[in-house]
Protein backbone atom coordinates (compact mmCIF):
# COMPACT_ATOMS: atom_id res chain seq x y z
CA UNK A 1 0.00 0.00 0.00
CA UNK A 2 1.28 3.51 -0.87
CA UNK A 3 1.19 5.88 1.92
CA UNK A 4 3.88 8.63 1.52
CA UNK A 5 2.67 11.72 0.78
CA UNK A 6 4.44 14.43 -0.67
CA UNK A 7 4.00 18.91 0.51
CA UNK A 8 0.96 19.37 -1.58
CA UNK A 9 -0.94 16.10 -1.10
CA UNK A 10 -0.37 16.71 2.69
CA UNK A 11 -1.96 20.05 2.47
CA UNK A 12 -4.70 18.85 0.10
CA UNK A 13 -5.31 16.09 2.52
CA UNK A 14 -5.49 18.30 5.66
CA UNK A 15 -7.98 20.27 3.57
CA UNK A 16 -9.73 18.06 2.34
CA UNK A 17 -10.59 16.61 6.04
CA UNK A 18 -11.44 20.35 7.49
CA UNK A 19 -13.75 19.99 4.54
CA UNK A 20 -15.91 17.21 5.97
CA UNK A 21 -16.99 19.68 8.55
CA UNK A 22 -18.55 21.55 6.25
CA UNK A 23 -21.34 18.39 4.52
CA UNK A 24 -24.70 18.99 4.31
CA UNK A 25 -25.83 15.12 5.23
CA UNK A 26 -29.06 14.98 7.71
CA UNK A 27 -29.81 11.56 6.17
CA UNK A 28 -26.73 9.40 6.75
CA UNK A 29 -24.59 11.44 8.64
CA UNK A 30 -21.54 9.88 6.89
CA UNK A 31 -19.72 13.38 6.07
CA UNK A 32 -16.84 13.35 3.42
CA UNK A 33 -14.59 16.04 2.26
CA UNK A 34 -11.87 16.20 -0.84
CA UNK A 35 -9.59 18.54 -1.78
CA UNK A 36 -8.45 18.68 -5.58
CA UNK A 37 -4.92 20.34 -5.99
CA UNK A 38 -4.95 22.20 -9.54
CA UNK A 39 -2.89 24.75 -12.00
CA UNK A 40 -5.05 27.49 -10.37
CA UNK A 41 -4.63 26.30 -6.73
CA UNK A 42 -6.55 23.60 -4.21
CA UNK A 43 -10.39 23.32 -4.10
CA UNK A 44 -12.12 21.53 -1.66
CA UNK A 45 -16.00 19.83 -1.43
CA UNK A 46 -17.90 17.88 0.69
CA UNK A 47 -21.00 15.57 0.18
CA UNK A 48 -24.24 17.70 0.02
CA UNK A 49 -27.36 15.51 0.84
CA UNK A 50 -31.10 16.10 -0.50
CA UNK A 51 -34.65 15.21 0.80
CA UNK A 52 -35.14 13.47 -2.45
CA UNK A 53 -31.82 11.41 -1.55
CA UNK A 54 -31.27 11.06 -5.48
CA UNK A 55 -29.92 14.80 -5.75
CA UNK A 56 -27.12 14.28 -3.23
CA UNK A 57 -24.11 14.84 -4.22
CA UNK A 58 -20.41 13.49 -3.57
CA UNK A 59 -17.79 16.11 -1.59
CA UNK A 60 -15.17 14.56 -4.83
CA UNK A 61 -17.69 15.74 -7.58
CA UNK A 62 -17.96 18.84 -5.98
CA UNK A 63 -14.27 19.51 -5.39
CA UNK A 64 -13.75 18.88 -9.09
CA UNK A 65 -17.05 20.64 -10.76
CA UNK A 66 -16.04 23.85 -8.44
CA UNK A 67 -12.47 23.57 -9.88
CA UNK A 68 -13.50 22.80 -13.18
CA UNK A 69 -16.22 26.01 -13.28
CA UNK A 70 -13.20 28.04 -11.47
CA UNK A 71 -11.12 27.67 -14.25
CA UNK A 72 -8.56 25.61 -13.73
CA UNK A 73 -7.55 23.31 -16.91
CA UNK A 74 -4.87 20.68 -14.86
CA UNK A 75 -6.06 18.63 -11.58
CA UNK A 76 -2.77 16.98 -10.50
CA UNK A 77 -4.19 14.90 -7.23
CA UNK A 78 -7.16 14.44 -4.80
CA UNK A 79 -7.52 13.93 -1.43
CA UNK A 80 -10.53 12.22 0.20
CA UNK A 81 -11.70 11.76 3.59
CA UNK A 82 -14.39 9.99 5.10
CA UNK A 83 -14.25 11.07 8.77
CA UNK A 84 -16.60 8.71 10.27
CA UNK A 85 -15.08 5.46 8.70
CA UNK A 86 -12.86 3.87 11.51
CA UNK A 87 -9.71 2.30 11.55
CA UNK A 88 -11.07 -0.81 12.06
CA UNK A 89 -13.71 -0.41 9.35
CA UNK A 90 -13.72 -2.02 5.87
CA UNK A 91 -11.35 0.14 3.66
CA UNK A 92 -14.75 0.27 1.46
CA UNK A 93 -16.21 2.41 3.70
CA UNK A 94 -13.39 5.01 2.89
CA UNK A 95 -12.94 4.60 -1.29
CA UNK A 96 -14.39 6.99 -3.29
CA UNK A 97 -18.23 5.76 -5.28
CA UNK A 98 -17.81 4.11 -8.93
CA UNK A 99 -19.96 7.33 -10.21
CA UNK A 100 -16.72 9.75 -8.76
CA UNK A 101 -14.26 7.33 -9.95
CA UNK A 102 -15.66 8.39 -13.65
CA UNK A 103 -15.78 12.05 -12.90
CA UNK A 104 -12.42 12.40 -11.90
CA UNK A 105 -11.17 10.04 -14.88
CA UNK A 106 -11.97 13.06 -17.00
CA UNK A 107 -10.26 15.39 -15.32
CA UNK A 108 -7.28 13.69 -14.39
CA UNK A 109 -4.27 12.27 -16.53
CA UNK A 110 -3.05 8.59 -15.82
CA UNK A 111 -0.46 8.61 -13.24
CA UNK A 112 -2.26 10.90 -11.40
CA UNK A 113 -2.70 10.76 -7.59
CA UNK A 114 -5.99 9.97 -5.67
CA UNK A 115 -5.05 10.32 -1.68
CA UNK A 116 -7.78 8.39 0.94
CA UNK A 117 -7.63 9.36 4.27
CA UNK A 118 -6.57 6.36 6.68
CA UNK A 119 -6.47 3.45 2.97
CA UNK A 120 -3.48 5.24 1.62
CA UNK A 121 -3.05 6.44 -2.05
CA UNK A 122 -3.86 4.85 -5.71
CA UNK A 123 -3.43 5.86 -9.58
CA UNK A 124 -6.48 7.21 -11.17
CA UNK A 125 -6.29 4.45 -13.21
CA UNK A 126 -6.20 1.38 -10.55
CA UNK A 127 -9.25 2.81 -9.07
CA UNK A 128 -10.86 2.74 -12.74
CA UNK A 129 -9.17 0.60 -15.46
CA UNK A 130 -10.62 1.26 -18.66
CA UNK A 131 -12.69 4.11 -18.00
CA UNK A 132 -14.85 5.11 -20.53
CA UNK A 133 -13.83 8.17 -22.65
CA UNK A 134 -15.00 9.54 -26.22
CA UNK A 135 -11.39 10.75 -26.19
CA UNK A 136 -12.18 14.36 -25.96
CA UNK A 137 -11.55 15.32 -22.65
CA UNK A 138 -9.15 18.96 -22.60
CA UNK A 139 -7.75 17.55 -19.07
CA UNK A 140 -5.95 14.64 -20.45
CA UNK A 141 -2.56 14.84 -21.06
CA UNK A 142 -1.52 11.58 -23.12
N1 LIG B 1 -20.26 9.93 -0.44
C1 LIG B 1 -19.32 10.79 -0.90
O1 LIG B 1 -19.39 12.01 -0.65
N2 LIG B 1 -18.31 10.29 -1.66
C2 LIG B 1 -18.19 8.98 -2.00
O2 LIG B 1 -17.32 8.64 -2.79
C3 LIG B 1 -19.08 7.98 -1.41
C4 LIG B 1 -20.27 8.50 -0.72
C5 LIG B 1 -21.39 10.48 0.33
C6 LIG B 1 -22.72 10.36 -0.37
C7 LIG B 1 -23.66 10.38 0.80
O3 LIG B 1 -23.93 11.74 1.14
C8 LIG B 1 -22.90 9.75 1.93
O4 LIG B 1 -21.54 9.75 1.53
C9 LIG B 1 -23.31 8.32 2.24
O5 LIG B 1 -23.34 7.55 1.10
Amino acid sequence: MRTELDEHETDALELARKAADKAYCPYSNFPVGACVLTDKGFFTGSNIENSSYGLSICAERVALFKAVSEGATVIRCIAICCREAGEQDAVGTKMPCGACRQAMSEFMSLGSRVIIDGAGVWLIEELLPQAFELGKSHFIKK
